[in-house]
Parts: structure tokens; C-alpha cells; sequence
């Protein structure tokens, strides 16, 4: 297919929203909250956020530029360009993805059946009880295919622009719910604890744990902007030239990073209030903060179906944009009709995801390997191949860019800080898991 030929985002917000349903997902509201708990609060939250200015937003660039040059998916996009021996990147991408789909379906699933349970009330006596009582087992696993059940349908009948509009409606409604639930926690007896807990970080906290906050606060930033999976390629492979790269990819890491720190406002001054430590929650921190707010608000089944309802379409709108990357590859690749291919990923991700709906001690492990390893192997090696390797890069990202000295900037903190940075992150993550 030449250039011209090649399907392209209709509008400029058809980009931006589908990869804006891509970004904001459980990575915001439920991983975020979950890494800030494991990691003690307000320390991690400040280098996270320097990761993800430092970091993602260059690193972000860093796939949109592979993405719009090949006009390809991930793994076939180096063979265009020219460099196929770097095609080991994409594919390690992907197969993280895939990985990562497997355990993000099962919590997709728990976010289902809290959608079901706020109309019967069935978690607002024992938020924390009744988390544990659902997370692991039989019927996490049957939740877990019917949410993969949906997205498969979704992606199956080709109809994810449907989606991709539903984001429209779905930000706006999520922000908006999330600023209910904040409003009411600030009115707790926990609120003061909570806040101190997750914005002021004690003095030396990072340097006493540098080694554990460094990999965490590196692996979520990789897993809420959707980086070192293959999407943001895929996606950016629709753009047209004129486009500023640079513009959209701040529009997109400004939104998710607003999600995610929300998230934590909502829930840590409810875990102080009912007596739950952050961190002792685990996986489950979203559920119970969230489910004990809300079990104190009036109108509480309706705002509960509705707050878990819209997490339900943000889940949806990120496990198909993962989905379709694999799925579309199969077609081009193999040329396999899209109901096929879709079954086949779709019935892969379900059978690899059924130990973490067992056990959650698995999905944690999972979690923990795919963020931690997967993703900053995957971002460095594109990183090491767009900074030192890739001759047209600075090229690509300054069209529409007005800002002379922008692109070479980029460039050179590609090629020296970033590489360095994810390089010992990397060698920490590697200690880390092998302890
Ligand atoms: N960026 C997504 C999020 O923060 O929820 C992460 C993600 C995970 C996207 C899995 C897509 C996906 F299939
Ligand atoms: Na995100």
C-alpha cells in the first residue's frame, strides 16, 4: 500500500481520543492508587511524576516517531524502515501486551462485577472483607471472560469507532464522578491523614527507598501511558504528517497523569477514615477506598453503578486498543478474517489469564514481572534505536513543530538521560525480582 493510500485518522480528535481510551484505564484509577500504597505514599508519587515528564513524555515521542514513519504495527513496522533485526523490539512489545491483557481482563472483571454489585449494595457493610471474598476463584474467573467476552465482540465486529466516541462522553462523566467522591472525602476524619500519607513526602523517604520506588514509579509510568506495548506505534501509524507530534503527546500525558492523581485524592483519606492501612490493601485499594466513599454517600447504588460503570468503559476502551494491535497484525500478516483473528487472541489472553484469576498472589506477580521488566526493556531498546540508530528521527518530530530548538533537545536527551535513567531502572527491577 503506498502512503497515500493508507487509512488515516478522519479528525485530529479521532487520534487523540483513541489514544486518550488507550492511556486512561485501570492503570489510573486502580494501578496508580495500588503502586502509591506499596511504595508509602507521597514519595512515590513524586518520582513518578518526574518520570512521567522526564521520561514519558519524550519516550511517548519516541513511539509515535516509529509509528508514523513505518505507517506499520509494531512488528512489522523495522522491516520498513529499513532495520529488520530491531522487529525483536516489537515483538517483545507485543508479547508483554499480551501478558499484561491477561490479568488487566481479570481486574476489568472485578470493576464488572462491582458495576452488579452497587445496585444490591452487596460491598458497602465490608468493603475490605468483601474484596477478598471476590478477587480470587471461580468467580473471578467467569468474570473475567465475560469482560473478555465483550472486548472480543468489540473488536471482533470491527467497531471500536463506537468506542472511540464513547471516550468523549466517558472522561468528562469519569472526572466528573471523581470529583463527587473527592469532595466527599475531604470531609472525612481521615482526610487530614490522607493527604499527608500521599502528597508530603517525608524527608529522605526517597533516599532510603530509591532502589524499590525507582522500578515501581518507572513501570507504572510505562503501563498508564501505554508505552513498550505496541499501541502508541499502532495508533501513531494513522497520523497524518502534519500533525504536531509533540502537541499531542502532551494533550495525552497531561490527561492520564490528571486521572491518575485524582484517583489517589479520592481514595487515601477513605482508607485512613475506615481504618485501612495503604498498602495492606493490595490489588484491592480502588475497591475498598472507593466502595467504602461511596457506601457513606446518598444515593449510594446509583452513584456506585455509575462511578464503576464508567471505570468498566475506560477498561474497555484500553483492552481493545491492545486487542486490535494483535488482531490486526494476524490479518495483514496471515490474512486471516477479523472474527477469526480476534478469537484466536482473544481465547489466548483468556486461557494465560486464568492462574491470575485464581490466585492473587499471581496477578501481583504478573503485574509486578510485565511493568517492571517487559515495558522498560521494550521502551529502551526503541529509545536506543531512535537515539543512536534511526537516521530520520529528528526529522519526523519536528513537522508542525514550531519551536526550533524542540526536536534537537528531544534528541539529545533521548540519546544520553533517558537511555541512562531506564538503564539503571532496569538493573534495579532485575535485583529486585531475582530477590
Ligand atoms: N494505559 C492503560 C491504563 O493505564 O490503563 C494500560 C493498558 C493496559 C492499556 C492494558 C491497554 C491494555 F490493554
Ligand atoms: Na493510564
Amino acid at each position: 500500500m503506498s502512503s497515500t493510500d493508507r487509512e488515516q485518522w478522519a479528525t485530529r480528535i479521532g487520534f487523540i481520543l483513541a489514544a486518550v481510551g488507550s492511556a486512561v484505564g485501570l492503570g489510573n484509577i486502580w494501578r496508580f492508587p495500588f503502586q502509591v500504597g506499596q511504595e508509602g505514599g507521597a514519595a512515590f508519587l513524586v518520582v513518578y511524576l518526574a518520570f512521567i515528564i522526564l521520561i514519558g513524555l519524550p519516550a511517548i515521542l519516541v513511539e509515535f516517531v516509529i509509528g508514523r514513519r513505518s505507517e506499520r504495527n509494531p512488528i512489522d513496522a523495522f522491516e520498513r524502515l529499513g532495520y529488520r533485526a530491531w522487529t525483536i523490539a516489537g515483538l517483545l512489545g507485543v508479547l508483554g501486551g499480551f501478558i499484561i491483557m491477561s490479568f488487566y481482563s481479570v481486574v476489568a472483571g472485578w470493576v464488572t462485577r462491582y458495576t452488579l454489585a452497587s445496585a444490591t449494595g452487596a460491598y458497602f457493610a465490608e468493603p475490605a472483607e468483601y474484596f477478598m471474598d471476590i478477587a480470587a476463584g471461580t468467580d473471578a474467573l467467569l468474570f473475567h471472560l465475560l469482560f473478555m467476552g465483550l472486548t472480543a465482540i468489540i473488536v471482533g465486529l470491527g467497531i471500536q469507532r463506537g468506542i472511540e466516541m464513547a471516550v468523549k462522553l466517558l472522561v468528562p462523566a469519569l472526572v466528573a464522578l471523581m470529583v463527587l467522591l473527592i469532595v466527599y472525602g475531604f470531609t472525612l476524619d481521615g482526610a487530614v491523614q490522607g493527604y499527608a500519607y500521599y502528597l508530603s513526602p517525608e524527608p529522605g523517604a526517597i533516599a532510603a527507598n530509591w532502589t524499590s520506588i525507582l522500578p515501581a514509579a518507572a513501570g507504572q509510568a510505562f503501563f498508564t501511558l501505554s508505552l513498550g506495548m505496541g499501541i502508541m506505534i499502532t495508533y501513531a501509524s494513522y497520523i497524518d504528517d502534519e500533525r504536531s507530534l509533540v502537541g499531542d503527546g502532551a494533550w495525552i500525558v497531561g490527561l492520564d497523569t490528571a486521572i491518575a492523581i485524582m484517583a489517589g485524592l479520592m481514595i487515601f483519606p477513605v482508607l485512613f477514615t475506615i481504618g485501612v492501612e495503604p498498602g495492606a490493601g493490595g490489588a484491592g485499594e480502588l475497591f475498598i477506598g472507593v466502595g467504602g466513599a461511596i457506601a457513606g454517600l446518598p444515593g449510594s447504588r446509583i452513584i456506585g453503578v455509575l462511578f464503576f460503570g464508567t471505570v468498566l468503559v475506560a477498561a474497555l476502551s484500553s483492552a481493545i486498543s491492545l486487542t486490535e494491535v494483535t488482531v490486526s497484525f494476524l490479518i495483514d500478516r496471515f490474512g486471516l478474517d477479523r472474527p477469526v483473528a480476534t478469537g484466536i487472541v482473544a481465547g489466548g489472553i483468556f486461557l494465560l489469564g486464568i492462574p491470575t484469576a485464581l490466585d492473587l498472589m499471581v496477578l501481583e506477580l504478573y503485574d509486578q514481572v510485565t511493568a517492571e521488566l517487559f515495558l522498560p526493556l521494550t521502551v529502551f531498546l526503541l529509545v536506543l534505536f531512535v537515539g543512536w540508530f534511526y537516521d530520520e528521527a529528528l526529522d519526523e518530530v519536528s513537522k508542525g513543530v514550531s519551536a526550533d530548538w524542540l526536536p534537537g533537545a528531544w534528541l539529545w536527551h533521548v540519546r544520553t538521560i533517558i537511555l541512562v535513567v531506564i538503564g539503571i531502572t532496569l538493573i534495579l527491577s532485575i535485583q529486585g525480582l531475582i530477590e
